[in-house]
């Protein structure tokens, strides 16, 4: 009797153990994989990683919408996308009506919609913006991000206002042109390849000069941007007369490797700009530490993404009562903002 007992108990263990491993990613009313909630649709999701600044809010925002309107499978693809494909399968084995899919490589478009198109089920791509010809092959595709160059000219137009107002202080050396270092996102993203090209490119239509002394990757990450910053400020110091940073997360590594070489206090300065105006760039902006940043609207597009997905899973036309709008891609596109001290409020209140 005991021993039947604890084989008893121990099996249960392991299912429990197997269920969460199966779901090793949440889903919100905690009913993830199982096939849902009695009565509720199927959205199968993955997150390119769970480990990102700015996803983390995004997630946050399709769980909180999510509620009581569908069940959402929410998976971490850990930035493999080998990883990503086979959740997918999973995600169409266990049921799900549509997909709404964050990929880790964004030429894996066509390989998701392969499989989604064998099922006919709807496909919600957002974040990462698979290339034309993938959106255009399969009427069912979808895409909820951003215009990614929006970002960029927005944040070039940021850098040229602050350097104007105060070039006598920030052009150590005078000559009139900016000396910037560049942190990059992931290369061959979208957002990324965009961002550094429009930033730079809004400052020099400004009439502004500029001069690269370094650009590299730090793939969105803030203590790989840490890294590179140290290397920099080593290598140039006081030569750097700017920050551009493609993210949030990169910016504020870059910020520590500035606080450890003595900046930011008394008179030693150094302008930094970021995109997301996620909460801990925004207080930077207060702190005086960062110049401004570019709100990447998580909420809503967290919201569109899964409002898309829904309908799709219920079988309703996509933008069915809502008030998104479809480009001619197929694309929900949430406005970027200028952020700086002065309108800080608009992020605050995108991320609350
Ligand atoms: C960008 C965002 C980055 C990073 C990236 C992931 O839109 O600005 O911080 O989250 O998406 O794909
Ligand atoms: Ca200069």
């Amino acid at each position: 009797m005991k021993k039947k007992q604890r084989l008893f108990l121990s099996a249960a263990v392991a299912t429990s153990l197997l269920l969460a491993a199966g779901c090793s990613s949440s889903s919100s009313g905690g009913s993830g994989g199982s096939g849902g909630k009695k009565g509720e649709a199927a959205v199968g999701a993955t997150i390119y990683k769970f480990d990102d600044n700015f996803m983390s809010y995004v997630r946050r925002a399709m769980e909180t919408e999510a509620k009581g309107k569908v069940n959402l499978m929410l998976n971490d693809s850990q930035n493999d996308q080998a990883k990503q494909t086979e959740q997918v399968d999973t995600l169409i084995a266990k049921g799900a009506k549509s997909l709404a899919v964050n990929l880790v490589d964004p030429k894996a478009a066509p390989t998701i919609i392969d499989k989604a198109k064998a099922k006919n089920l709807p496909v919600i791509f957002f974040n990462k913006e698979p290339d034309e010809t993938a959106m255009k092959s399969y009427d069912k595709a979808y895409y909820v991000g951003t215009t990614s160059s929006e970002s960029g000219v927005i944040q070039g137009g940021l850098i040229a206002k602050a350097w104007e107002a105060n070039k006598a202080k920030w052009d150590k050396n005078g000559d009139g042109k900016i000396q910037y270092v560049l942190l990059k996102g992931e290369p061959g993203h979208p957002d990324a390849e965009a961002r550094t090209k429009y930033a730079v490119d809004t400052v020099k239509q400004k009439g502004i000069d500029v001069e690269q002394l370094a650009m590299d990757t730090a793939m969105w990450d803030a203590t790989k941007a840490t890294e590179k910053m140290d290397a920099w400020i080593s290598k140039y110091n006081d030569k750097i007369e700017l920050v551009i940073a493609n993210n949030d997360g990169m910016a504020l590594g870059a910020i520590s490797a500035l606080e450890k070489a003595g900046y930011f206090k008394g008179d030693k300065f150094m302008p930094v700009v970021g995109v997301d105006a996620i909460p801990e760039a925004l207080e930077m902006i207060e702190k005086g530490k960062m110049i401004g940043t570019v709100l990447n609207d998580a909420k809503n597009q967290g919201k569109a993404t899964v409002d898309l997905a829904a309908n799709a899973a219920k079988g309703k036309d996509v933008l069915d009562g809502t008030d998104w709008k479809l480009d001619d891609k197929k694309a929900v596109r949430v406005p970027y903002v200028e952020i700086t001290k002065d309108n800080i409020q608009v992020g605050k209140d995108a991320y609350k």
